[in-house]
């Protein structure tokens, strides 16, 4: 029996470096960065885009790399958490999350992050209920949604409310 090849080259700039790759163009995003680039802080939850653990920035913009195909993003940024702390100092919402214990258990917590740097880029922290409904995307098993809101909340600079 014949087999089809069905593998793709793929260029990704990686957190500012060009990264080659040749994948099966069913491999996901998630999956390429993790096997591949060994970038691991991008957790895999549900696998389903269900639980926004997988958040990365493509092109600046937050996606679920568990739905996104690697094939689909030849020529683009991807931005990971690593890609975030590139020198070794903390991104000021990781202080921030710190700062307000905003995890527990961390398994959800790069991707938070991640999906609140994005929040804060996108000017959607004008409110507590804001941060609630554009975060409602990631999931926190662990509960610490309090913290998560206010460690995003210092951040947009708007003090407690
Ligand atoms: S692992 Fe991607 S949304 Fe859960
Ligand atoms: S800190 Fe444990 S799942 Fe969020």
């Amino acid at each position: 029996m014949t087999r089809i090849d069905t593998s793709v080259d793929v260029m990704l700039r990686v957190n500012g470096s060009a990264r080659r790759l040749r994948l099966d163009t069913r491999v996901t995003l998630l999956d390429a960065l993790r096997d591949e680039l060994d970038l691991t802080g991008t957790k895999k939850g549900c696998d389903q885009g269900a639980c926004g653990a997988c958040t990365v920035l493509l092109d600046g913009k937050r996606v679920l790399s568990c739905l996104t195909l690697t094939a689909q993003c030849d020529g683009r940024d991807v931005t990971t958490i690593e890609g975030l702390a590139p020198d070794g100092r903390l991104h000021p919402v990781q202080e921030a999350f710190i700062r307000h214990d905003g995890f527990q258990c961390g398994y959800c917590t790069t991707g938070q992050i991640v999906s609140a740097v994005a929040l804060l880029q996108e000017g959607r922290a004008g409110s507590d209920e804001e941060i609630r409904e554009f975060m409602s995307g990631n999931l926190c098993r662990c509960g610490a949604y309090p913290n998560i809101v206010a460690a995003i909340r210092e951040i947009a600079g708007r003090g407690s409310e």
